[in-house]
């Protein structure tokens, strides 16, 4: 089963040629620089330039793949959540190449293709048969860790496409406190990266920060945000701010937050697999701090394949035809949940 899949949702145009949900046989990412002026993405010209640049991506995706359109199986993009104007462009975009080539289409749930980003591999381009040793499947059940710039979900997965929440942010998403944090210190967006690359030259007990005790998986990163915020105004007075010291401060801090509870989760769910998945799950603190606290190897895509791109949609999607076996009906939802 090959699927060509499309990832519109924010701000990055995304498309790949996806085997069978796993072996990724192309896959382009193209993210929008424009929204580096801006320090944060403004939602009409993101969509704006994904409706400029998606046809050309999607042809250099089929090239690529060595592939043509009438050779894959399917269509699929995402369809929520995200921006609405940004998913229109591509789940319109993706519904009229499979009308075209009398494909189906399949819709994807955003945040599935962040977990399934965890079954791809990347494959040998140009159509040859995968490689002979795949990595396995992760075994399910699993706990699994979304943390993006719009969300930071923890849930568990308790078979294909079946999740049960256990606890959500209840104010800003991890991915977002990284960027307002990397704003404060003058690092630039997306400061995820920023801050993790300047947080390697500093010390993490330079500055103890609060972290929020919420009973239960709920996340709660308001307060640490507010806490750096006064740090950097207080450091600014006395003079000058030691960036690296307040960068990897503020990454322990967020890194135990999140990783205290994922382990607690998967002890008290008995569950051998942790998975992480969205653009905070490429930060390396993140993923020692959980792999120590659960004490066995974690299952975690490669940093390209957590943020944005459109092989997990392809992987996603094909897990939703094996279950659902034709065209899924394509309603863009915004504020689209996890089944
Ligand atoms: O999953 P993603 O690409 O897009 C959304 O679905 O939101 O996640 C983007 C978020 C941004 O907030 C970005 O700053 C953060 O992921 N991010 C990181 C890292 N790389 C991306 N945060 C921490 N460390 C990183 N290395
Ligand atoms: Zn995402």
């Amino acid at each position: 089963m090959r699927i060509l899949a499309i990832e519109t949702s924010c701000d990055e145009t995304g498309v790949a040629v996806v085997d069978d949900g796993r072996h990724i046989i192309s896959n382009i990412v193209a993210s929008q620089l424009a929204h580096q002026e801006t320090g944060g993405i403004v939602p009409e010209v993101a969509a704006r330039e994904h409706l400029r640049v998606l046809d050309g991506i999607t042809q250099q995706a089929l090239n690529e793949a060595g592939v043509e359109l009438r050779a894959v199986d399917a269509v699929a993009a995402t369809v929520g959540p995200g921006l609405v104007g940004c998913l229109l462009v591509g789940a319109n975009y993706g519904r009229g190449l499979a009308l075209a080539a009398g494909l189906p289409f399949i819709g994807v749930n955003h945040l599935e293709g962040h977990v399934y980003a965890n079954w791809l591999y990347e494959g040998n381009h140009r159509g040859a048969p995968p490689p002979e040793n795949p990595p396995t499947e992760p075994d399910i059940p699993a706990v699994v860790l979304i943390v993006s710039g719009a969300h930071s979900d923890l849930v568990l997965m308790e078979g294909h496409r079946r999740f049960r929440p256990l606890g959500r942010t209840i104010d800003d998403a991890a991915g977002e406190a990284f960027d307002k944090v990397a704003r404060l210190l003058g690092l630039g967006f997306p400061g995820g990266p920023a801050v993790e690359r300047v947080a390697r030259d500093g010390d993490p007990t330079a500055f103890p920060l609060p972290r929020a005790a919420l009973s239960g998986y709920d996340f709660s990163f308001s307060g640490l945000k507010t806490a750096v915020l006064r740090l950097v105004r207080a450091l600014e007075a006395k003079g000058e701010v030691p960036v690296a010291d307040v960068a990897a401060s503020f990454q322990k801090a967020i890194t135990e937050i999140l990783a205290e509870k994922t382990a607690r989760a998967a002890a008290e769910h008995a569950v051998e697999t942790v998975l992480l998945g969205g653009g905070v799950a490429a930060n390396l603190a993140l993923r020692a701090e959980i792999q120590k606290r659960i004490g066995r190897p974690l299952r975690v895509p490669p940093p390209r394949l957590c943020t944005d791109n459109g092989a997990m949609i392809g992987a996603a999607a094909f897990f939703v035809l094996r279950d659902r076996g034709t065209d899924v009906p394509v309603s863009v939802r915004s504020d689209m949940k996890l089944a």
